[in-house]
């Protein structure tokens, strides 16, 4: 039996392939996962040690409305604790915008390329995906305004991009929210803020406090190395969260995911280190590719899409071959970039060690390290 008329249509999500499996279908032991943009340091070690509270209380649901979370996080945003919505991953979030808001025959604008769930889930509902080419890796603000009509009720900016990790500046978000009708919700998804190192990049949470129309995307999945947990948040209007809750799942957040939630905040000294290993990592890649003479968007993020100018889907089978895995732009609609997930210095060596070999370039032996 088929599902309905309007999923015919709708991808299904394909992951970056599981470490475990290429262990076993190439016979290595060690398998190096650049492919997720998950973090290669893991997580805050207090996570562990708050864990150990909840061992008694596995048998309960935890608390739907996550209210400790939800106290000391608003305290971190400085907000207001009911401007807050957990989701299982940002990824329901965006599940439960689509649900909320949209109607069969809406339209969601959106970049061509940026996170594929943005289009799945308006796939989902019946609506239009109405997408916007970017601009050499970056958002077409101007374009995505004059694509915004009578139909469009949610329009998604992911900032910084994925997979381009390109960003808009504050300037560029305060001018199209001028061109932005008062019946569309404007999505900015920050699922890699913390990463942002630029003082151009705006304050999407100052935008929620502005603007009613504005909803603020954010993950424990990156930066605070939990993405097993599932867990992200969005930052709204009290009155969005209102309408939200009446698709929330009871108990959508699972009271492990909160209490590692809780732990990974109190630790920003854990963030900064991941901000700072995340930034020296950015800065080889870009000094190796410049001496390749390489071309890559220039990230905010904790990952970087590059053009190998070999078709990438080779360049993905070679390095997997090595016990490399990454992404290959071709589904992406990159046919010769890779996106590669920035590691600790030690697998980005081995990474563009691996990759020199493949593409016939110079060994990276001569790269700077006189910081080491
Ligand atoms: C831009 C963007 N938004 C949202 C997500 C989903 O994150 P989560 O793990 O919180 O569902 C991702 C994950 O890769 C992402 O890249």
């Amino acid at each position: 039996m088929k599902g309905k008329a309007t999923l015919q249509g709708v991808p299904v999500y394909q992951p970056g392939k599981p470490l475990e499996e290429v262990k076993r279908e190439y016979g290595l032991d060690e398998v190096i996962k650049l492919a997720s943009n998950e973090n290669p340091l893991g997580c805050s070690p207090n996570v562990w040690e708050s864990l150990q509270a909840e061992r008694d209380f596995f048998a309960l649901y935890p608390e739907g409305e996550a209210p400790l979370l939800k106290e000391k996080l608003a305290a971190h945003l400085q907000i207001e604790p009911q401007r807050l919505m957990f989701g299982n991953g940002s990824d329901e979030i965006i599940q439960m915008i689509g649900r909320t808001f949209l109607e069969p025959g809406d339209e969601t604008v959106m970049a061509d390329i940026t996170f594929p769930r943005y289009k799945t889930q308006t796939l989902i509902e019946g609506g239009k995906a109405v997408e916007v080419p970017l601009i050499e890796g970056v958002h077409d603000l101007e374009g995505m305004a004059a694509a915004l009509n009578e139909r469009t009720r949610i329009v998604w900016i992911c900032n910084p991009n994925n997979p381009t990790g390109t960003m808009i500046s504050g300037e560029e978000l305060t001018s199209f929210m001028k061109k932005v009708p008062p019946h569309v919700l404007v999505v900015l998804d920050e699922a890699y803020e913390e990463y942002v190192v630029d003082s151009n990049y705006p304050d999407g949470i100052h935008e929620v406090l502005k603007d009613p129309r504005v909803i603020v995307l954010r993950t424990f999945s990156k930066i605070y190395g939990l993405a097993a947990f599932r867990i992200g948040y969005g930052v709204m209007d009290p009155r969005l969260i209102q309408e939200m809750n009446r698709v929330r799942e009871p108990f959508n957040v699972n009271r492990l995911a909160q209490r590692a939630a809780v732990a990974g905040l109190e630790d920003q000294d854990f963030v900064k280190k991941c901000r700072d290993t995340n930034r020296e990592g950015l800065a080889l890649f870009e000094k190796q590719l410049n001496k390749w003479n390489l071309s890559y968007f220039p990230s905010q993020g904790n990952f970087i899409l590059m053009d190998t100018e070999r078709d990438a889907n080779e360049v993905f089978q070679a390095l997997l071959a090595k016990g490399m895995i990454i992404r290959s732009g071709v589904p992406l609609g990159y046919p010769t970039h890779i996106r590669v997930t920035i590691g600790t210095r030690e697998q980005n060596l081995r990474f563009l060690t691996e990759l020199a070999q493949i593409l016939d370039k110079p060994a990276p032996e001569d790269v700077d390290r006189s910081h080491e």
